[in-house]
């Protein structure tokens, strides 16, 4: 007997928003309730390394908030690529999108939370535009994330104060 398996919802609010190297059966620009995205995970893998990790979004609860990102419909087999590409603390979680016309789903995101090793916590824009400057890993610079986030951002009309006042940050020291 054949055995289908259900796709399932993956909600992206980072590098999964712009690097997409798997492959999905849909694709729309989504929301998470009461989550805000912050760069506040450190990087030892993608954007930094053991010694020197750079820093990453993921999410933290606070009522009220909006992370706006992009939602894949995937099949489960999926995040067999995923959990590998995304370790370093991120741990699958269970929530609800809601998508632009106002439909809910349930959907699968992967979070960081504070208890993790590779945990750096808040700081101000500057620190923290400093150090994604001088930040890079096996997957490039950690600029280039924060520059092709904010982007990506702003292409799906996103309001992130935190990443755009980053990146405003990011952009301002190499002016000066
Ligand atoms: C995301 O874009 O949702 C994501 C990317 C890397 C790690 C965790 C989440």
């Amino acid at each position: 007997p054949s055995t289908v398996t259900a796709a399932v919802w993956l909600f992206g609010y980072g590098s999964l928003i712009y690097k997409v190297d798997f492959e999905f059966l849909e694709r729309r620009p989504a929301q998470l309730h009461g989550w805000a995205r912050r760069f506040w995970q450190g990087s030892h893998d993608h954007r930094g390394t053991p010694d020197a990790p750079g820093r990453v979004a993921t999410l933290v609860r606070e009522p009220g908030a909006v992370c706006r990102g992009v939602a894949y419909r995937i099949t489960p087999s999926v995040f067999t690529h995923l959990d590998h590409r995304e370790k370093n603390g991120y741990v699958r979680m269970a929530d609800t999108v809601e998508f632009d016309d106002g439909s809910r789903a349930s959907c699968v995101v992967y979070v960081a939370d504070p208890g993790n090793e590779a945990w750096l916590g808040p700081a101000s824009d500057r620190s923290i535009a400093e150090h994604i400057a001088a930040s890079r890993g096996p997957s490039g610079s950690n600029r280039e994330y924060l520059l092709r986030l904010a982007q990506a951002l702003r292409e799906l009309d996103a309001h992130d104060p935190h990443v755009f006042d980053l990146e405003r940050a990011l952009l301002d020291r190499s002016r000066r």
